[in-house]
């Protein structure tokens, strides 16, 4: 698994014997991704939009082939062979994800479409048979809209409020300010653990012993948190935990809400139909046990099995290696780009995944962001689903460079590149 290519820019001598043994095969992953062989306007692809959506490995593509080629039907209902073939695998990817996480049971694990209907699901049911008007819900400022909006829609239909957790021009979370603004009328937090736009990572434990402390659940939104670090839900004793899919090398069209078993057990379904029964006559329906109850209709049963062989190919690799390696180039950007004159850091914070927000002094993002695709170099540029966060800054939107497990060193040096390229071509 060690490589020295992982680690040629970096200083050596400096890497501690526990880095070397966490380094990854980086030559060997990127050959597991065929699209990173792809040339863009003539160019090798320089792939750096996975925090928007992640490459898929052969193992996740060749799993969904597989399902498709070889055993689909439709699950929990036939009594024949393919059904209950795929019945087994479909199940299986649940227990994957539920080690994986370390849930206590599978049933536990709630399959839905993504990170945002995993947190609207909370807010429809939780929060509709929870919550009441004046009671508050707690954010942050960093959030993305798929956890500031399902939260707006109960301000709306309830008269619940939104509070909201300062950070600093930095773009750092302190918890103080957190203890502040946790108050009587605070029925809930609902918090990333890692920023989508700045990187910042939050400190989860705490925020979940500081709420607890005060009998308030915590719902962490991990869709940008799980790609990077390990995450073990009853390590960080969270109510629930929500992920997508696509961002850790799935398919799309699949997430995942974990929920502790005793707000699950509680909680009534929020959509009705087949699958998510007990019973039904024209007279009444009682309903099944969580996690089905949460469930209505045919699942999306091969982008389950895909997402099951994605967290397969991750667990395997390691994700105390990726973590290591992200934070290398990470450490890496850093100091490379800010040697671009003009380049400015949006997001500081000490404690940050391998996420950069940037601008450049006098060009607008979305030029820098249209050369850098010329040359080969995918970012993401905008507002980034979060336009509170950019209202909160002062800035109309940033160019973000996001870092996966395939990502290397010389790619760094190719972006720094088409950025002085960029600023040859728009000064
Ligand atoms: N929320 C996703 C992003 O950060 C789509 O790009």
């Amino acid at each position: 698994m060690t490589s020295i290519n992982a680690i040629s820019k970096l200083d050596f001598s400096a890497l501690t014997a526990k880095q070397f043994s966490l380094a990854l095969d980086v030559e060997r992953v990127r050959s597991d991704f065929p699209i990173l062989s792809t040339d863009i306007y003539g160019k090798r692809l320089i792939y750096l939009d996975n925090g928007a959506s992640a490459q898929k490995p052969r193992q996740v593509t060749d799993a969904v082939r597989e399902a498709y080629e070889t055993y689909y039907s439709n699950v929990h209902r036939g009594a024949h062979y393919l059904s209950q073939r795929s019945t087994d695998a479909f199940e299986e990817a649940r227990s994957t994800i539920q080690r994986f996480i370390n849930a206590p049971s599978d049933k536990n694990i709630i399959f839905t479409q993504n990170v945002t209907a995993a947190i609207n699901l909370v807010a429809a049911s939780w929060g509709r048979k929870f919550l009441k008007a004046g009671d508050e819900v707690l954010i942050t400022e960093m959030e993305h809209h798929a956890n500031i909006v399902p939260w707006h829609m109960l301000r709306e239909e309830l008269g619940i409020s939104l509070k909201v957790v300062p950070i600093t021009d930095d773009g750092l979370f302190r918890l103080d300010d957190y203890e502040l603004a946790l108050g009587p009328a605070t029925k809930l937090v609902a918090i990333t653990e890692c920023s989508n736009v700045l990187g910042t990572k939050i400190p989860i434990k705490r925020v979940v012993e500081l709420a607890h402390a005060r009998n308030i659940p915590v719902l962490v939104d991990g869709a940008q948190g799980i790609v990077h670090q390990p995450v073990d839900v009853q390590d960080l004793d969270c109510d629930f935990y929500a992920f997508t899919g696509h961002k850790l090398y799935g398919p799309s069209g699949i997430g995942v809400l974990y929920g502790r078993s005793e707000l699950l057990e509680a909680m009534p379904p929020y959509q009705g139909g087949g699958d998510m029964i007990e019973h039904v006559s024209f007279d009444g329906v009682t309903y099944a046990e969580p996690p089905y109850r949460f469930e209505a209709g045919t699942p999306p049963i091969v982008q389950a099995i895909g997402l099951g062989a994605a967290v397969r190919y991750v667990d395997r690799l390691g994700m105390d290696r990726i973590h290591a390696h992200e934070q290398a180039l990470l450490a890496y950007a850093n100091t490379r780009l800010a040697e671009i004159e003009g380049f400015r850091f949006i997001g500081t914070a000490p404690e940050k995944a391998a996420i950069i927000s940037f601008l450049i002094d006098g060009l607008h993002p979305f030029d820098v962001a249209a050369v850098l695709d010329r040359q080969g170099v995918a970012v993401r540029v905008g507002q980034h689903c979060a336009e509170p966060l950019m209202d909160r800054l002062g800035i109309e939107g940033t160019v973000r460079a996001s870092f996966g497990l395939y990502n290397c060193f010389d790619e760094i040096d190719k972006l720094a590149a088409a950025l002085e390229k960029a600023k040859e071509l728009l000064t």
